[in-house]
């Protein structure tokens, strides 16, 4: 049987369930289903707000006793391991037969047990009728340190779709140059800093600017930002990232919204916009060819949403 090396896990509520689909589609050329995707690509889990484990299979087979006989084949040596069962969709184990099994598995490996602080962690899982047997990479929390940057406005996107629209946008091409078209307090900035890009932002508001710098200093990232109107942009980048003006704070007509398109369309061989109204007619108008959406609630609690168009230049 043909088998790929990771298994990843993923966690969101259901209201982000479609941006991490989309997102999982950017980065694993593939979406994810029911929280899960199988794919040879290696990644961070902590790239994504939306990864919560990686599994590096190490072993697996439909029967379970041959599994067992196939790890105790690696001859794994481990002086702090730790064994966990990961349940994920449509497994019915129970828990006590989960707790023998995760005691079978670590009677596999040579070493000595470590629950609290262990060097490594294994774990086995079933999924789709196959037991996996792997080294289990967590996803860690240190992208949120975004969270206390020192000014944030009340329009500001989440930190969350921040993070996803930075790897739809770049597809894990570390190449990929970005202009944050609109870019407030900089929050997109940050996530595409921490995961090093280069990116660059304007803002047509000086006190935004003014914020947007602060933020990135505070974290020591070095990225330029323009006070200017996303019409007086001459840069050619490779994606622009367009989080549209939306409520009184930062209203804008649909002339304005149109406007921004087409500029940050001179500029950018791909657009990823997002707006709370649906413009997709606008978006069209203006030329720009749409490749993909999705639409995502506002922090997962309340009925607000936001509407993403991924964009392409035609011709
Ligand atoms: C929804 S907010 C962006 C929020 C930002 N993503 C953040 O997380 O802080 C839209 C921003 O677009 C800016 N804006 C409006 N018209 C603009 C234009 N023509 N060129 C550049 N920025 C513009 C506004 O000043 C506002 O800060």
């Amino acid at each position: 049987m043909q088998i790929s090396h990771y298994l990843y896990q993923f966690r969101y509520d259901d209201s982000e369930r479609a941006l991490s689909r989309l997102e999982s589609k950017y980065l694993f050329n593939r979406e994810e289903k029911n929280k899960l995707l199988i794919s040879d690509i290696k990644t961070e889990p902590s790239s994504s707000a939306f990864i919560k484990n990686r599994l590096d299979i190490i072993a697996f087979s439909d029967d379970y006793a041959v599994l067992i006989d196939e790890i105790k084949n690696k001859k794994i040596f481990d002086d702090r391991y730790k064994v966990e069962y990961l349940v994920l969709h449509g497994d019915k184990t129970e828990y006590a037969e989960r707790l023998k099994k995760i005691n079978e598995t670590g009677c596999c490996i040579d070493g000595v047990a470590e629950y609290y602080s262990p060097a490594t962690i294994y774990a086995i899982c079933r999924f789709d009728g196959i037991w996996y047997f792997g080294i289990l990479i967590k996803g860690h929390l240190l992208w949120q340190k975004h969270k206390n940057k020192p000014r944030s406005c009340s329009n500001s996107i989440s930190m969350s779709i921040a993070k996803a629209l930075v790897n739809i946008a770049t597809r894990s091409n570390k190449a990929c140059t970005l202009l944050d078209a609109c870019c407030g307090v900089g929050t997109i900035m940050l996530e595409a800093c921490v995961a090093g890009y280069a990116v660059e932002g304007c803002d047509i508001n000086w006190k935004m600017c003014v914020d947007a710098r602060k933020n990135i200093a505070h974290y020591n990232y070095t990225a330029k930002v323009y006070r200017s109107d996303i019409k007086d942009m001459d840069t050619q980048y490779d994606v622009a990232i367009i989080d549209l003006p939306y409520n009184l704070f930062s209203n804008a007509s649909e002339t304005e919204m149109a406007h921004i398109v087409e500029s940050a369309y001179k500029i950018a061989d791909r657009l990823l916009i997002i707006s709370a109204p649906d413009i997709s007619a606008i978006i069209r108008n203006t030329g720009v060819r749409i490749t993909d959406y999705c639409s995502v609630g506002k922090n997962g609690k309340t009925t607000f949403s936001r509407n993403i168009w991924v964009c392409e230049k035609t011709g």
